[in-house]
């Protein structure tokens, strides 16, 4: 069984396709940590602790606000936060290209802070691979495009076709991969 208590201070991937239950999880994670932020373009985590960006397309002024919260609100008190989640974390860290500064300095600069990080997207491949890669778990719902199904394999070495099943027609499962063996878990359904 799969606690809260074991993503503190832990840098976390979160994928998974539409209704696949991303945002469950969020939900299941931050009722047990009160003291969070989400970065919350989707405007999905009503009742939280949430910034919604005023501009929600992936550019240059979605950057500046990302920018903004980090060093006015993330930076300052990151002494009060146990975690800090990015929703649609592809249009802030997008696969090959070059990340915007905010992003990077939250991947260099929070590897030395105590607060659990999440990254949320709905595809593996479209997440930068830097976020990935230093992750300390990769949460991975229902994935089905070819992309992301082999980066998922090539990240878990020996994940096979019954795993993957698991995830793609079993609702609501995903797997926990910390880097170096993975399960397959489920949470409860929050209200
Ligand atoms: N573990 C679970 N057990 C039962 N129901 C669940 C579970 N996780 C999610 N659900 C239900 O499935 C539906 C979709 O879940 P959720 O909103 O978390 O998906 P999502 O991945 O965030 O989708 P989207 O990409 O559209 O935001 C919701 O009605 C939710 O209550
Ligand atoms: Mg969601």
């Amino acid at each position: 069984m799969i606690s809260p208590e074991q993503f503190r201070n832990k840098h976390l991937v979160i994928v998974g396709l539409k209704g696949a239950g991303k945002t469950n999880f969020i939900k299941w994670l931050l009722r047990y940590y009160p003291r969070h932020l989400i970065f919350d373009v989707l405007r999905e985590h009503k009742g939280f602790n949430r910034y919604l960006p005023t501009h929600r397309q992936r550019g240059e002024e979605l950057n500046q606000e990302f920018n903004l919260l980090l060093n006015k609100v993330v930076i300052p008190k990151r002494e009060k936060l146990d975690v800090f989640g990015v929703d649609e974390a592809n249009r802030i860290f997008p696969n090959r290209e070059k990340m915007p500064a905010a992003g990077l300095d939250l991947i260099d600069f929070s590897r030395h802070w105590s607060m659990c990080i999440a990254f949320i997207a709905r595809r593996l491949a479209q997440l930068h691979t830097d976020v990935v890669e230093t992750a300390n778990y990769v949460v991975a719902f229902k994935q089905t495009g070819f992309n992301d199904l082999r980066r998922l394999a090539s990240l878990m070495e020996g994940l096979d076709d019954v795993m993957r099943e698991k995830i793609s027609f079993q609702e609501h499962n995903f797997i926990l991969f910390d880097g170096n063996s993975f399960s397959i878990e489920k949470v409860p359904k929050m209200d």
